[in-house]
This record gives structure tokens, C-alpha cells and sequence, in this order.
């Protein structure tokens, strides 16, 4: 009975569509953003979540509530075609009375909840925007085709940078979408706190990482920006869909950017709303 309910369950994680990076994922944006508050920001965060609270604590949260609130559910991604470099509003942020329009008109109303807004709507306001944030630069949420990926079945197996000498890789089924999320997210380091210990001493010391603006710009631009690594992150999957360590090899550089710039412009997305008085209130 017990190996029954345990295959049920097995089952279940396997086939369930991925939500959004994983929590791994979002944490390590979250992190990022934290350590680099101005202090009327971290006094806004302290205000919302209380005293001592973390970004990284709240993440995932919006991912516990998208089955209660089926109306954030397309809050999570864009549908922009793979090929196409530009967002569109009409194609790709439909508006969805079950299921909500998109991420980037998620985030425009979710900031102005942030300035304006009171009480829960507020608090909730800001545990949204850390996570979406985080998901506008997973390269698969800005991907309109096979559902970002989630229908495209792939198996892991790989070393990556946890498995070494003594450890035999394992095979693992997933798909080609939560392998973005989660799975090469934790072939590379053994906990989020380590990989956030990765990019401080990496990618966020990098010349990219320094440029003026880099942190700047819109939900829009952010989008743009992720999805031009979408086609190339897609093409470069091999043959056989089985994602090996060339793959993670390949890909890894991209996967430590987008998760760098993220927690960088959420940081000054926090920033700017924290220094920009609402004019009216809530
Ligand atoms: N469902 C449809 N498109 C998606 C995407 N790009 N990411 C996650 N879930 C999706
Ligand atoms: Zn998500
Ligand atoms: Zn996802």
C-alpha cells in the first residue's frame, strides 16, 4: 500500500506541469536582490513580511497559491513565439478571465499595489512581484511553443558539479521545461545558498554585470532580453533529448546570468518603489 501511494506520488511530480523556477531558483534571485536593498527598501520589506523576514523565505510563494487562484495562473510566463524578438500584447498577453493575461501585465499592476496599495494586497503585492521577477528570466517563460517546453519530455543524466568521483550519475525522466527551472539549477550546486555564493564570486563580478543599466528597463524589456537566449538555450538540446553534461556545459553561463540580472533588477525595482512617494494612496 505504502509503495503504492509512494508511486502515485512519484508519478504525480513527474507528469505535473513546472511552474515556475523552482524554489531553488527563486530563492537565489531573492537573495541576490536582498543583500543589495537601499534602506528605505529593506525598510519596506521589514514593514510588509516583519522583522527579520527574507526575500528568499517568500519566493515561492505564489506558486503555493496558483490552484486557489486560478486567475495568477498565466501571471507565471509570456507566450512569445520562439522566433519572434518582440513582445506583443494582443498575441502573446491575452487577457483570460479563468486564467489571468500574463507576467508582464502582472508586474504592472503588482507595482503599483506595491506604492500604493495597503494591507494584505500590499504585502502580497511585494511576494508576488520577488517571484515574478524571478520567472520573466527563466528563458522557457518568455516561450510560447509546447507550452514553454513542459510537453517536451527529456531525461537528466548528467554529473553536472555535485557528482563527481565517487558518485554514479542517475538517470532521472523530466521535462525540457523544468530542467530550467530546477534541475540543472541543482546540478550545479548542492543548495541555493551555494549557488548564490557561486554567482557573488562569478557572473555578479563580471564586466556584463557592472554595466550601466543592466539593472534598468521594463517588464518589457526584461522579456526581450530573456527570450533572446530562448532559441538558443532550445536548439542547442540534443537529438535524443537527454541532457547531458555538454548541455549543461553549454548552457551554464546562461543559466548563472539570468539568474544574477534577475536578483539585480529586482533589487533596483524594490529600490525605485520604495523611493517613489504615491501620489494617492490606497
Ligand atoms: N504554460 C504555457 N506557456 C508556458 C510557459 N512559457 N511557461 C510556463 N508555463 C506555461
Ligand atoms: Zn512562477
Ligand atoms: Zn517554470
Amino acid at each position: 500500500m505504502k509503495a503504492l501511494i509512494l508511486s502515485g506520488v512519484f508519478s504525480l511530480t513527474l507528469t505535473g506541469q513546472a511552474l515556475a523556477w523552482g524554489q531553488e531558483g527563486h530563492s537565489i534571485v531573492a537573495e541576490i536582490a536582498q543583500r543589495r536593498l537601499s534602506p528605505a527598501a529593506a525598510d519596506l520589506v521589514k514593514g510588509l513580511l516583519g522583522p527579520g523576514h527574507s526575500l528568499a523565505s517568500v519566493a515561492s510563494w505564489a506558486d503555493t497559491v496558483r490552484d486557489e487562484r486560478p486567475e495568477t495562473y498565466n501571471w507565471h510566463f509570456v507566450d512569445i513565439p520562439i522566433n519572434v524578438a518582440k513582445y506583443s500584447k494582443d498575441r502573446d498577453c491575452k487577457k483570460n478571465d479563468q486564467s489571468g493575461d500574463c507576467v508582464i501585465a502582472a508586474l504592472a499592476r503588482l507595482r503599483d499595489d506595491l506604492r500604493c496599495g495597503s494591507g494584505e494586497k500590499k504585502i502580497e503585492a511585494l511576494k508576488f512581484i520577488v517571484h515574478f521577477i524571478g520567472d520573466v528570466h527563466q528563458p522557457l517563460h518568455t516561450v510560447d511553443e509546447l507550452k514553454g517546453g513542459n510537453d517536451i519530455k527529456v531525461d537528466i543524466f548528467m554529473r553536472g558539479l555535485t557528482c563527481t568521483a565517487k558518485c554514479e550519475p542517475k538517470r532521472k525522466s523530466s521535462n525540457f521545461h523544468t530542467a530550467w527551472d530546477s534541475d540543472l539549477i541543482q546540478a550545479t550546486t548542492w543548495s541555493w545558498g551555494a549557488y548564490v555564493d557561486r554567482l557573488e564570486d562569478g557572473w555578479l563580478k563580471s564586466a556584463e554585470s557592472k554595466r550601466a543599466g543592466i539593472d534598468g528597463g521594463t517588464p518589457v524589456d526584461w522579456a526581450e532580453d530573456t527570450h533572446k537566449f530562448a532559441p538558443i538555450v532550445w536548439n542547442s538540446r540534443p537529438a535524443d533529448n537527454v541532457l547531458d553534461d555538454r548541455y549543461l556545459r553549454d548552457v551554464l553561463p546562461t543559466l548563472d546570468r539570468q539568474l544574477g540580472v534577475a536578483g539585480l533588477r529586482l533589487a533596483k525595482f524594490l529600490n525605485d518603489v520604495s523611493a517613489d512617494k504615491c501620489p494617492t494612496p490606497r
